[in-house]
């Protein structure tokens, strides 16, 4: 049946209708996620007669970064036991339980701070299967040619930053006035909301969904049933526990900043050797290794471009904290409130920057994959550049206050990066991958994300009133580092465009 005839199936401003359920799921876990995340690192810097952890900056920034880091590293094996084992709809069901769970926990840690590290574990455990399903679950809504995939990725992207758009402004506000744990705590009930909507709109949406135009089976079961992967799991978690229990005691002492420095040499150093393997060992031909070559310069990129722009929970928090007037009408916004601006401006400018692109192309003026992946790292650069501006004015008045619109208008190049490099940065990485990976390609774009935020973890702790001096050049090495990776992409622009021709000319021939 033509899945267009159907009534049912277009009833969502001509989407399906589980679209609006699953983009209303996916807005409130989101909204769950930017709720708490400003508070991080605020909560834990804070004194310990304020409520808070009272532990350093390097530490508190660093778990904030493993803690991202972690949960984009989860996408992976979530994605593989939602194929493998549970079908996406067990996988999200309980990967929303473990959010919520996770939620309840950090909300319980006035009792010990353990709570608070272990609901974030269980956050990062949960988000592993959610968030990887939701978007699997997008994708199921619409059949392989069509065309309204990219605009129903695009509601839910909407959806997804309206989120955290709303997230920061309440659970800022109601910090700022209540206290932490009623901060935590509103962001906890976004999850429950979430999952409301999810058991009691989306399961039923997708059901009806399923019995009138038929539904990939992985709905419901594993793609591949696989046996043995529970026993797996339960060894995985009995270990983890073990794990939490031996650092909840103390019989482990961690180190935040060393397991960062760590995870980012044991994942980018097992990046490497993937590449080192694919390179020699893969029995790839010259010209594969060629477009491996360019894949690996693009995963390098990537991680650049987000180690930059996932420091907006750390040092932009932390310059929003210490180094921005934030007064308006003699009162003062709440820290959190400046985690909103990315989202803001996102639902603003997508849809302008969605049209300029399609102006752009009517003119016979298209920008390729590789050059929007190049604005992307230049805006995040420029973005960057505004914030060393700002911190060398910081530093001449000797840690005096600066106008907040310093780090509005480097959020807006942010955003704008973001707008040019995130839509095309997945899918540019799929054309150019050799063949033996184009699987890999997903997992590898969130190992370089996960990676980008590590290392935005331990930057982002080097904003402190006792480094003042050091903090233009924190920002301005992020900045040279940026611009520096943009002419090495503009370099590689031309070969790689026609290294694409090449591809879709061969795969048209096959
Ligand atoms: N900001 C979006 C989200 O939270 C997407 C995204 C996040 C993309 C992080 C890349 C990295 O879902
Ligand atoms: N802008 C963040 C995401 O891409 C919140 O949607």
């Amino acid at each position: 049946m033509d899945k267009r005839t159907n009534p049912l199936d277009s009833s969502f401003f001509g989407h399906p209708k589980p679209l609006l359920s699953l983009s209303a799921t996916e807005l409130w876990e989101r909204f769950s996620y930017y709720g708490i995340r400003p508070l991080l690192v605020l909560f834990m810097i804070a004194a310990m007669n304020e409520g808070g952890l009272e532990l350093d900056r390097g530490t508190a920034s660093a778990v904030v970064g493993i803690f991202a880091g972690c949960l984009y590293l989860a996408a992976l094996p979530g994605g593989w036991l939602a194929d493998n084992w549970l079908g996406q709809k067990n996988a999200t069901l309980i990967g929303a339980l473990l959010i919520a769970l996770g939620h309840l926990s950090i909300g319980l840690s006035v009792f010990s701070s353990f709570m608070f590290f272990l609901g974030l574990v269980f956050i990062v455990l949960g988000t592993g299967l959610f968030k990887t399903c939701a978007s699997v679950m997008v994708g199921m809504l619409y059949k392989d040619n069509d065309t309204r995939r990219d605009s129903g990725f695009t509601i839910f992207y909407m959806g997804i930053n309206i989120g955290g758009f709303i997230a920061p402004l309440i659970c800022g506000l109601v910090q700022k006035e209540y206290g932490w744990h009623w901060g935590f705590g509103i962001g906890g009930i976004g999850m429950l909301i979430a999952l409301v909507i999810f058991y009691f709109k989306t399961i039923p949406d997708f059901n009806e969904f399923g019995d009138k135009v038929g539904l990939d089976q992985s709905w419901v079961r594993p793609i591949v049933q696989r046996k043995g992967v529970g026993i797996w799991v339960c060894i995985a978690l009995i270990l983890l526990a073990i794990f939490i229990v031996l650092c909840g005691t103390g019989v482990i002492a961690l180190n935040a900043v060393f397991i960062a420095k760590n995870m980012v040499v044991f994942v980018a150093g097992g990046s490497l050797l993937y590449f080192i393997y694919l390179l020699f060992f893969a029995g790839l031909n010259n010209y594969e290794k060629k477009n491996l070559i360019v894949f690996l310069i693009l995963f390098i990129a990537s991680s650049f471009f987000w180690s930059t722009f996932e420091q907006q929970p750390t040092s932009f928090n932390l310059f929003a904290k210490d180094y921005t007037d934030r007064i308006i009408f003699g009162w003062e916004i709440p820290v959190a409130w400046f985690q909103s601006i990315n989202s803001l401006f996102i639902i603003i400018f997508a849809p302008i920057v969605g049209a300029f692109w399609i102006f752009l192309s009517k003119r016979n003026l298209e920008c390729s994959s590789i050059t929007k992946f190049a604005l992307g790292v230049l805006f995040a650069g420029l973005s960057f550049g505004v914030m060393m501006i700002a911190s060398k004015i910081v530093l001449a008045s000797d840690g005096g206050l600066v106008s907040a619109s310093w780090i509005i208008i480097s959020l807006l190049f942010l955003t704008f990066g973001e707008l040019a490099l995130s839509p095309v940065g997945l899918s540019i990485m799929t054309q150019i991958a050799p063949n033996v990976i184009r699987g890999q390609v997903m997992g590898l774009w969130f190992v370089s994300i996960s990676l980008g935020n590590v290392v935005a973890g331990l930057i982002g702790g080097g904003v402190e009133a006792d480094k003042l001096e050091a903090l233009p050049e924190l920002f301005g090495n992020c900045v040279w580092m940026l611009f520096g990776m943009t002419v090495l992409l503009l370099i590689i622009r031309t070969p790689i465009n026609k290294m694409l021709e090449k591809n879709t000319h061969t795969e048209g021939k096959k």
